[in-house]
């Protein structure tokens, strides 16, 4: 007999494509410092393009809505997503715009810092979405995160409502939402940075992150999921409370830590895993990347969390 491979239901991403330029320092510099760092290196990135690519490597069948620059930065990036197997026809290109840019320094504790210039992330519309609402219909998750305009990523919260489709919100970069967007989520993943800022509270471990989780829940949303980094993840619904710790690694670098963990979360839920056991997924599949370097770089596929 042979194992068959779980049916995944399509993925959609609406979200941010960047060019992540990355130097590795030993320290942040201080203001008016000139600080000698390591090494430098160019790698795509984006947090909606890594949730995508994140998405793929761990069995997701994936479609990206979003914009490139006609550039040499877009023009790889695009390239980047036909090598995943990322629907990309819904990618757009604006002319005269730059493609979206992030400045990360990756320090000795394998923290980052990052700028973005947002570029042609900013140029996705709402109207983009619409066109593309049809995608909805049937699928298995619509997963979202704020590096593009929030009346973009309401409006493409509701279409998904109206189809039925779920709704993922990666709410970062860290940024107050419209009280509209919370009935329309059903998965809320903020970091203890996110959910410190969606709050008022000060989020550093699971006891706070309770507390935190439990305010959100009373906005509407279904499932709140507040990553912890090396202390796991904390899960809350209408069933209760549920901390699961973190894979003890030694991290060089947490870029993109977080968009590895929704990839397989998502892609866990999408193939119908129970939400415990799409969270495991997610963690697993986070936990290496923070041994590697880069954004996509450092993201796993699949068969080597099987292995
Ligand atoms: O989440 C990591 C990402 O944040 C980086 O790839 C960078 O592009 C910024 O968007």
């Amino acid at each position: 007999m042979t194992t068959q491979k779980p049916s995944t239901r399509r993925l959609v991403v609406v979200g941010s494509l960047n060019m992540d330029l990355v130097m590795r320092v030993p320290r942040a510099p201080e203001a008016g410092e000139t600080l000698t760092g390591y090494d430098f290196a160019t790698h795509p990135g984006g947090k909606g393009a890594n949730q995508a690519v994140a998405c793929a490597r761990l069995g997701g069948k994936v479609t990206m809505i979003g914009r490139l620059g006609n550039d040499a930065f877009g023009h790889s990036l695009r390239d980047g997503l036909i090598a995943e197997g990322i629907a990309d026809d819904t990618v757009g290109c604006d002319e005269g715009t730059a493609t979206g840019v992030a400045m990360i320094m990756v320090d000795d504790s394998a923290q980052n810092r990052i700028t973005l210039a947002p570029g042609t992330n900013a140029k996705l519309t709402p109207a983009h979405v619409e066109q593309q609402a049809a995608l909805l219909d049937g699928a298995a998750m619509l997963i979202l995160q704020l590096e593009v305009p929030m009346p973009t990523v309401l409006r493409a919260a509701e279409l998904a409502n109206r189809y039925g489709c779920p709704v993922l919100l990666n709410p970062a970069p860290a940024t107050s939402l419209p009280d509209s967007i919370w009935p329309l989520i059903d998965y809320l993943v903020p970091n203890e940075t996110e959910a410190s800022l969606l709050t008022g509270l000060t989020v550093t471990d699971p006891a706070s992150a309770t507390e935190a989780a439990k305010i959100l829940l009373t906005k509407g949303i279904r499932n709140v999921l507040i990553t912890l980094g090396a202390q796991g993840v904390l899960i809350a619904n209408s069933e209760g409370v549920q901390h699961l710790p973190a894979f003890p690694v030694d991290a060089v670098d947490t870029t993109a830590a977080g968009d590895t963990f929704i990839g397989g979360l998502s892609t866990g839920l999408a193939e119908g895993l129970p939400l415990g056991d799409a969270v495991r997924l997610g963690q697993r599949a986070a936990s290496v990347s923070v041994t590697r370097h880069g954004a996509q770089p450092s993201i796993p596929y699949r068969a080597e969390l099987d292995s």
